[in-house]
């Protein structure tokens, strides 16, 4: 989603902030712009806008060539408005004295438009930000303060008060080039603190080949930068004692190395990926899991009788997965809600409900909006998260870091798996507190430990997938189908084509298929089964039969040693064989590549879909 990146030091602004910028594409975005501030007062504001990709804007600013060390600048994924250069970000004041970009959506924007115009404001774009700046311009007239830098900042923080909806945001303003402003509520902004320089951003990855000391804003926090010092306040205007936070964030994981594409090296990645979420997390009895960061007492755990997991798209499907073991192995009720309808349906939560928010950005907004609802009803709440410092990781009551590295292909495939093995291990965890045994829960460290080989082994079948991908790639609906925890699969197989591939799929379990799906059945609908051993496989191989009687084509993701007739499925991929707990992991490495060869067949740009955004920070 939107980007923001801001400089103020000895540097080139111009070279620094499209860095950031091109550190952020991942994000999702429509169009690019930066402003820069002349150092000598001289001249106006500068502001630079394309549409399209941020090379177009590095074109026309030719970088190196300007002498501004400050400035902002912004991606933009359009909201209000279509995407023009207009629409772009940075906004100026009608009067050109500030220009500011911002994340988020500011829902009073239309009655603030209306009272600016009727004080003489001239709007130029259809944006709700376009607002925020003109009212910002409006305070700044009517301060009685003189000085500029204090007059700048209790301008930004007036005009604040009256923004109904989320904004982070970075200000400039022409009367203050040595002053760098940024506020946010319910949109991530960090300040980044160097020598001789600060920086803001909206995302780590944009500052982190800078500096690795952050700090991050919590909501009705405003930062004001110089070159050399900086102050947090409350949009109150109290002073706020920051804590500066090290990163640890290796730029290179962000880089793409000897892949094509981030999807692709993210998929290869998880046997590491899922290696180091699991690092120092077994008991020394090797029958248990155990985390740092829960914040919760093993007895208080034992209190909790239902378990609520709330997360968004491929996070939601985690969450499903996660439904199948906590209730196989810690035998506690568990259910899954879509994060979006959670926040608003005011669902009935018994009192000893544990509400567990899972999210790869931490930034997702219906996620953080239901965790905030569940704690503000009294829950506890916990995070699975893939970011450190990020809205939900800080909201949560406690949490399990994923440590899976940055994720910047928009379709989500290491955070998942490794979503879904946390979530394993925390079934394990809490069955052990209560009826698990020893022997089982050793069982499960076991396949826990292996799971990184078998992850490696199961990657081996992506030459034979890059072949049913050239096969299969001319369809234009799927169907993806499993019963128990691969139905999660099947959801999750199916969302990875769309998103990617931009084909029709669904996921359904594979019995529902004969409650309307099958009507679909047709030589050009595959079906792609995900079959597991054991009792539930004769079941599965009825449903193939079902579809192959009606002339469908099926690929089949089945374990080693399942009893699959000769030539019943038309293709099929072998996966190792392992303990429940981790064979939803193992399973899910085909339909990642079966989506990434697919779309790579059909021409499309894989790392950054059309209309999607990696981190969906509006509702
Ligand atoms: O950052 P989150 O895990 O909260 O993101 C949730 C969804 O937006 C995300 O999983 C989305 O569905 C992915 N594009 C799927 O690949």
């Amino acid at each position: 989603m939107c980007g923001i990146v801001g400089y103020i030091g000895q540097r080139a602004a111009d070279s620094v902030l499209l860095d950031g910028l091109k550190r952020l594409e991942y994000r999702g975005y429509d169009s690019a712009g930066v402003a820069l501030l002349d150092p000598d007062y001289s001249s106006d504001i500068q502001i630079v806008r394309r549409t399209g990709r941020v090379a177009n804007l590095s074109d026309a600013l030719k970088p190196g060539t300007n002498k501004s060390r400050m400035g902002i600048s912004h991606t933009r994924w359009a909201t209000h408005g279509d995407v023009t250069e207009v629409n772009a970000h940075p906004h100026s004041s009608s009067d050109g004295r500030f220009a500011m970009v911002h994340n988020g959506v500011i829902e009073n924007h239309t009655s603030m438009r209306r009272f600016l115009e009727s004080k003489g404001f001239v709007f130029k774009s259809q944006t709700d930000t376009e607002a925020l700046v003109n009212l910002i311009a409006y305070h700044y007239d009517k301060e009685t303060v003189q000085e500029p830098e204090k007059r700048f900042y209790e301008a930004v923080r007036k005009s604040l008060f009256h923004v109904e909806g989320t904004y982070g945001i970075a200000v400039v303003c022409k009367d203050c080039p040595d002053t760098l402003i940024g506020a946010r509520r319910g949109s991530p902004l960090i300040v980044g603190v160097g020598k001789g320089e600060h920086l803001l951003a909206s995302d780590v990855n944009a500052i982190a080949s800078r500096t690795t000391n952050v700090i991050y804003l919590n909501d009705g926090e405003i930062a004001l930068l110089n070159k050399d010092n900086f102050a947090i306040s409350t949009t109150s205007d109290e002073g706020v004692e920051a804590v500066i936070h090290t990163v640890d964030w290796d730029t290179t994981d962000a880089e793409l190395g000897n892949f094509s594409h981030f999807m692709e090296k993210e998929i290869f990645e998880q046997p590491q990926a899922l290696q180091n979420g699991m690092r120092g997390r077994f008991a020394d009895d090797g029958s248990t899991a155990m985390f740092g960061g829960l914040n919760l007492s093993p007895s208080e755990l034992r209190l909790i009788d239902r378990i609520v997991f709330i997360g968004c798209g491929t996070a939601w499907h985690a969450g499903l997965v996660a439904e199948y073991l906590i209730e196989r192995f810690a035998r506690i009720p568990v259910e899954v809600e879509y994060a979006s309808e959670f926040r608003y349906r005011n669902a009935p939560l018994d009192k000893n409900t544990l509400v567990v928010a899972m999210s790869q950005s931490g930034e997702t907004i219906d996620t953080l909006a239901a965790l905030r609802e569940a704690k503000r009803k009294g829950y506890k709440t916990l995070a699975i998260n893939n970011s450190v410092g990020s809205s939900i990781a800080r909201e949560a009551d406690g949490g399990i870091y994923q440590h899976a590295g940055p994720e910047i292909g928009v379709a989500s495939t290491k955070a998942f798996t490794s979503q879904v093995m946390l979530a394993a291990m925390l079934a394990l965890y809490l069955g052990r507190i209560r009826d698990l045994s020893y022997s089982d829960g050793a069982a499960m460290v076991e396949a826990f430990k292996s799971l990184p080989d078998l992850v490696s082994r199961t990657l081996t079948c992506a030459e034979s997938i890059r072949k049913i991908a050239a096969k299969y790639s001319q369809y234009n609906d799927f169907l993806f189908l499993g019963r128990q925890e691969m139905f999660p699969i099947a959801l999750e197989g199916a969302l990875k084509l769309k998103e990617i591939s931009y084909i029709h799929a669904e996921g359904y379990p594979a019995a529902e298929m004969k409650h309307g799906p099958i009507a679909l059945i047709c030589e050009e609908c595959p079906s792609v089964f995900l079959a597991t051993n054991g009792e539930i496989f004769q079941k599965t191989l009825a449903n193939i039969q079902e579809i192959k009687a009606r002339k469908g084509k099926v690929i089949c993701i089945l374990t080693e040693n399942c009893d699959m007739p000769d030539d019943l499925v038309d293709d099929s991929v072998i996966v190792p064989e392992a303990h429940e707990a981790i064979q939803p992991i193992l399973m899910s490495i085909p339909v990642q590549l079966l989506s990434y060869y697919i779309a790579l067949e059909r021409g499309c740009d894989v790392d950054k879909p059309r209309n999607l955004a990696k981190s969906v920070t509006v509702e």
